[in-house]
């Protein structure tokens, strides 16, 4: 039967940003087969990264694919510049869809205005408006020349995203907050990789992004991810090639069959 490729993203976020474009390099030296870039706007999540401009320079220095993780507010705006600037693909948020009032928040403290997250309880909280806002989303990012990928929080069941299945190359499954690198891999991750493998089949890929390494792989493996952002585990690893190789056999050892 035919399986979804393995894939290792090394996320730029946990890199020398002194000096991205030696560090996209030595990923992709290393075995990295796409460079994962971060994109945080401070509304969507509580953290500000990088832009058009940034990704235009890692573009000068990258061979393989740039697979742009946008976490914004309105990303609608943005594709375009992005999709210049170099991104292979652009993987934007179901919860953007729905408007910031019609969505449910995560730890949210007294006084501040953004949460640490937004999530949806379930397809019910995605009303039409909301879906033939996703689906012209992907048709643009696609009409763009680039792979249009969506997203989900940790609280976010599968279901919200099933309708779009058959229209992205790509669904990420959060397995962390988003917003920093560093934090522990979220449990509640592999039954919702396990449900969109089976609803989306082998040509889909199934990305998983936040605490992963070579101790969590298995678990994301075996429910079926195939493609595996990791920021910590590669670029502040002693030897990245060999941390690349641990995550890849990680993924080889724990896949179905
Ligand atoms: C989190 C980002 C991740 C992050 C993962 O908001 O989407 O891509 O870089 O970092 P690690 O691998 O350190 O958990
Ligand atoms: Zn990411």
């Amino acid at each position: 039967m035919r399986r979804a490729p393995c894939i290792i993203a090394p996320s730029l976020l946990a890199a020398d940003l002194s000096r991205v474009g030696e560090e996209v390099r030595r990923a992709e030296r290393a075995g990295g087969d796409w460079i994962h870039i971060d994109v945080m706007d401070g509304h969507f999540v509580p953290n500000l990264t990088m832009g058009p401009v940034v990704v235009e320079g890692v573009k000068r220095a990258a061979r393989r694919l740039l697979d742009v993780h946008l976490m914004i507010e309105n990303p609608e705006g943005l594709v375009e510049p992005f999709a210049r600037a170099g991104a292979g693909r652009l993987t934007f948020h179901v919860e953007a869809m729905v408007p910031p009032a019609r969505r449910r928040a995560y730890g949210r403290r007294p006084g501040e205005p953004i949460p640490r997250g937004w999530w949806l309880p379930g397809p019910q909280a995605l009303p039409a408006a909301a879906r033939a806002r996703a689906r012209a989303l992907i048709r643009r990012i696609r009409g763009l020349g680039c792979r249009a990928g969506i997203s989900l929080n940790p609280a976010t069941p599968a279901a919200c995203v099933l309708p779009f299945l058959g229209e992205v190359d790509l669904v990420l499954v959060m397995s962390v907050w988003p917003g920093f690198g560093g934090q522990p891999f979220d449990r509640a991750a592999p039954p919702k990789i396990r449900a969109l493998r089976e609803a989306g089949g082998a040509g889909l890929h199934v990305e998983v992004d936040g605490g992963l390494s070579p101790e969590t792989i298995a678990e994301a493996a075996a429910a079926g991810a195939n493609a595996i952002v990791a920021g910590t585990a590669t670029f502040q690893a002693r030897d990245m090639a060999a941390a690349i190789r641990a995550l890849r056999e990680g993924v080889r050892r724990a896949r179905p069959r």
